[in-house]
């Protein structure tokens, strides 16, 4: 592969778009895998020794894989999540990581909430009950679903997304807030009169548990068996976070046996998910990990994760550096 020397040269791998790329060449060189043209992975290997930035979402990045990519200067991830970057690796190596936080809060927010809705009140099944032409006298007391608004909502994991759904559950639907996690929140407790417990304590009390955690080696399977054997027969999971926070066999173990009421997923232990026995459970809502994605989302964090790129490659320090001890001005 030869490309003229003076710019630097880009890797775009996954959710960038055919404008992403023409507003990126006009101050880099872009390589962007063409599935019509071959293996993917093929052409990504094939780039990465040239590659001064990466810029992408949905690839596993360490040691392994970037071996050859001798002059990766910054990868700008187009997501909040990093848990598929090996950072300490990246440290070693001075190469800068980027995510794009903030812009999708609200969006993520929205979702966690349509999967509240979604599981309280069976809108996913009666949908598919009305459609598949069952609604032919009223609807029996066996398919009603239960409240939300003014049920106690757990948050597990108050950062800027918690937060955002605890909002919309105190201000939207009267819901008492519980919230846990590693610090205080005085101010959210203040104007959410949100009030703190211990991870236990949330799970025992709560009607509705959504995770918001980000995934690391402590987040891992923090919900288990013993974890949803703490629940409320009559509580719902939702899960928004990253599918392996929660051991997706025991999840599927409490649902089939109704030791909780349900769960609202958008994310999986893996994915995507083509097969899996929670697509026999009418208590299971399963979402494509859309957290993010609407239009005007995709398209901000399109653009923040450009900035990060461009940036770092113009020798600016990125807006959204996950790894600020690698930056030296
Ligand atoms: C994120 O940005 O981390 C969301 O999960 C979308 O990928």
């Amino acid at each position: 592969m030869s490309l003229p020397s003076t710019k630097k040269t880009v890797l775009a791998f996954s959710r960038v778009s055919p404008e992403m790329i023409e507003r990126l060449q006009q101050d880099f060189n872009v390589i962007a895998p063409n599935p019509k043209l071959g293996d993917i992975n093929q052409q990504f290997n094939d780039a990465l020794p040239h590659a001064h930035g990466l810029i992408g979402v949905g690839r596993k990045l360490g040691r392994q894989q970037l071996e050859n990519a001798k002059q990766l200067e910054v990868v700008s991830s187009v997501s909040v999540g990093y848990d598929n970057y090996d950072v300490d690796y990246f440290n070693e190596r001075g190469i800068m990581l980027t995510n794009t936080p903030d812009v999708l809060t609200e969006s993520t927010a929205d979702l966690a909430f349509a999967l509240i809705m979604s599981s309280a009140r069976r809108v996913a099944e009666l949908d598919a009950w009305t459609k598949a032409g069952q609604w032919q006298a009223s609807v029996p007391p066996a398919l009603f679903g239960c409240d939300v608004h003014g049920k106690t909502l757990g948050i597990v994991g108050m950062g800027n997304i918690g937060a955002a759904v605890a909002r919309r559950g105190h201000f939207g639907f009267n819901m008492p807030i519980l919230y846990s996690g590693n610090s205080r929140k005085t101010a959210l407790e203040q104007e959410l009169a949100a009030q703190y417990r211990s991870l236990d304590q949330l799970l025992a009390e709560a009607d509705f548990v959504c995770l918001v955690v980000p995934l690391s080696d402590k987040t891992k399977h923090l919900i288990g068996q013993r974890e949803l054997a703490l629940m409320k027969p009559s509580a719902i999971l939702v899960n928004i976070s990253r599918g392996p926070v929660v051991d997706e066999p025991a999840l599927i173990q409490a649902l089939q046996n109704a030791t909780i009421r349900g769960a609202g997923l958008d994310v999986y232990e893996k994915e995507p998910l083509a097969q899996s026995p929670l697509f026999q459970l009418k208590n299971a809502v399963t979402l494509p990990h859309i957290g993010s994605a609407t239009h005007e989302t995709r398209e901000a964090m399109a653009n923040r994760a450009l900035a990060n790129l461009r940036s770092a490659l113009l020798g600016e320090r990125p807006q959204d550096l996950v790894n600020p001890q690698v930056w030296t001005a």
